[in-house]
């Protein structure tokens, strides 16, 4: 990390490892700030021989000396949180004074759950969701109808908010779902007592940053999801709910744009999508399932098979634009060993003209085809690889290739899950 900040963030539809990257990193941070999303993101850190998903925590709770903060722009399940701090605790995890809980952080309430579950249930456009709430507490929050951290401990105020919003809630309910109506007095109780359990960790997460950051001290950034899931410049409606890319953190932690140093973009070898949406260099057939299986790609939240398919540098370009990206991680390089050949696609070809820019419309991406470059696999095991040298020449020449079109300059490798089976360059 050069800049006193910097930030990871996916450069593809999430899923690119920022956990272990963040992980890394976080080794020279003394903060680090989830900024957006919720308990849809899902980090796995390999610390030793333990493995840790982290969906709320930032990853770097695992390291003694760093303050985590789970700002204002994510989205809060309290039952998750406590959950997983408790998980966290019972595995020797110091988790205490060194996190922090925004106070201007919404909260997911129960209802936010079960209509992110009923409307993609009934759906026939569905989005593929992880049923966590995360989209209807977005949108409460821009309808001004949501629940803050600090709402909590106003309990007059909290229970007249909450009684009007379970009142409309169960007409929805009703109306939509036939479903039947949520009891505002349990719920208040339930996230009174939720609220006392937390509190130790509620604090003004804004003053706090900007104070570490104008302070000298090294913060890091850690970005859920990808770009490609980003609301506003994402694969729309096939996205999350909220900026999940470098965009979203002056909004999402309360830091200036200029404060914000280093963007590191992380990318799978090869990419990845999971839920609903166009993907245009998908490997629907037996090749997109054997990576599947090597590179074990199944959601570490909701344990879905996630679709697999050729790095798109079109795609990616789009995200290195938005993002600003300064470096570039390139992970699971070692699931792409002993391939005879691989593929990227380098434009699109659309009603017989070439496209290098990803449209804007999802209808079109879908009858985009990928125009690809094809590259010789290696037989090699990178995963055994320390040193950029050590790789095999076709990977080398393949990393440089995404360099090259890219226009970023390729600073980690990762060839593994471990801490140490990574590659700094
Ligand atoms: P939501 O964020 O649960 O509303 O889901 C919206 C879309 O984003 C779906 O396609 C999800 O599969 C996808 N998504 C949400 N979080 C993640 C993540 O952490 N990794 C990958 N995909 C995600």
């Amino acid at each position: 990390m050069k800049a006193n900040t910097s930030c990871v963030v996916g450069v593809q539809w999430g899923d690119e490892g920022k956990g272990k990257i963040v992980d890394l990193l976080s080794k020279e941070a003394d903060v680090v700030v989830r900024f957006q999303g919720g308990g849809n993101a899902g980090h796995t850190v390999v610390n030793g021989k333990e493995k840790f998903v982290l969906h709320l925590i930032p990853s770097g709770i695992l390291h003694k000396g760093t303050t985590c903060v789970i700002a204002n722009g994510v989205v809060v399940d309290l039952v998750q949180l406590l959950e997983e701090i408790r998980d966290l605790r019972k595995r020797g995890v110091e988790v205490g004074r060194n996190l922090i809980l925004s106070e201007r952080a919404h909260v997911v309430m129960p209802y936010h759950k079960q209509l992110d579950a009923l409307s993609e249930k009934s759906s026939d456009k569905k989005i593929g969701t992880t049923q966590r709430g995360i989209g209807p507490c977005y949108a409460d929050k821009a309808a001004r109808k949501g629940i803050r951290i600090a709402d909590l401990y106003s309990p007059a105020v909290f229970m007249e908010r909450l009684g009007a919003l379970v009142s409309e809630k169960n007409k929805i309910l009703r109306a939509l779902y036939d479903a039947p109506p949520l009891e505002a007095d349990r719920i208040w109780m339930e996230y009174r007592k939720l609220a006392d359990e937390v509190e130790p960790f509620v604090g003004d997460a804004t003053t706090y940053v900007n104070g570490a950051i104008d302070g000298g001290r090294r913060v890091l950034f850690e970005g859920a999801q990808g770009s490609l899931l980003d609301i506003d410049f994402g694969t729309y409606p096939y996205v999350t709910s909220s900026n999940s890319d470098a965009c979203g953190i002056s909004a999402g932690a309360g830091v200036p744009p200029k404060k914000v140093g280093t963007i590191i973009g992380i990318a799978k070898a090869y990419c990845t999508r999971v839920g609903e949406g166009p993907f245009p260099t998908e490997l629907a057939n037996a090749l997109g399932e054997k990576i599947r299986e090597i590179g074990r790609e199944f959601g570490a939240t909701t344990g879905r098979p996630r679709r697999c398919g050729w790095f798109d540098i079109v795609a990616s370009r789009h995200a290195v634009m938005i993002n600003g990206i300064d470096e570039l991680a390139i992970t699971k390089l070692d699931v792409l060993d002993g391939l005879p050949e691989l593929q990227v696609c380098t434009a699109y070809e659309l009603d017989g003209e070439r496209v290098d820019r990803i449209p804007v419309d999802v209808e079109t991406l879908a009858r985009c085809r990928p125009v690809y470059r094809t590259f010789p696999g290696w037989k090699a095991d990178t995963s055994k690889a320390r040193k950029f040298d050590a790789l095999p020449k076709e990977a080398k020449a393949y990393l440089k290739f995404l360099e090259k079109e890219l226009k970023v300059r390729v600073t980690i490798v990762s060839v593994g899950t471990e801490r140490m089976k990574t590659i700094f360059r």
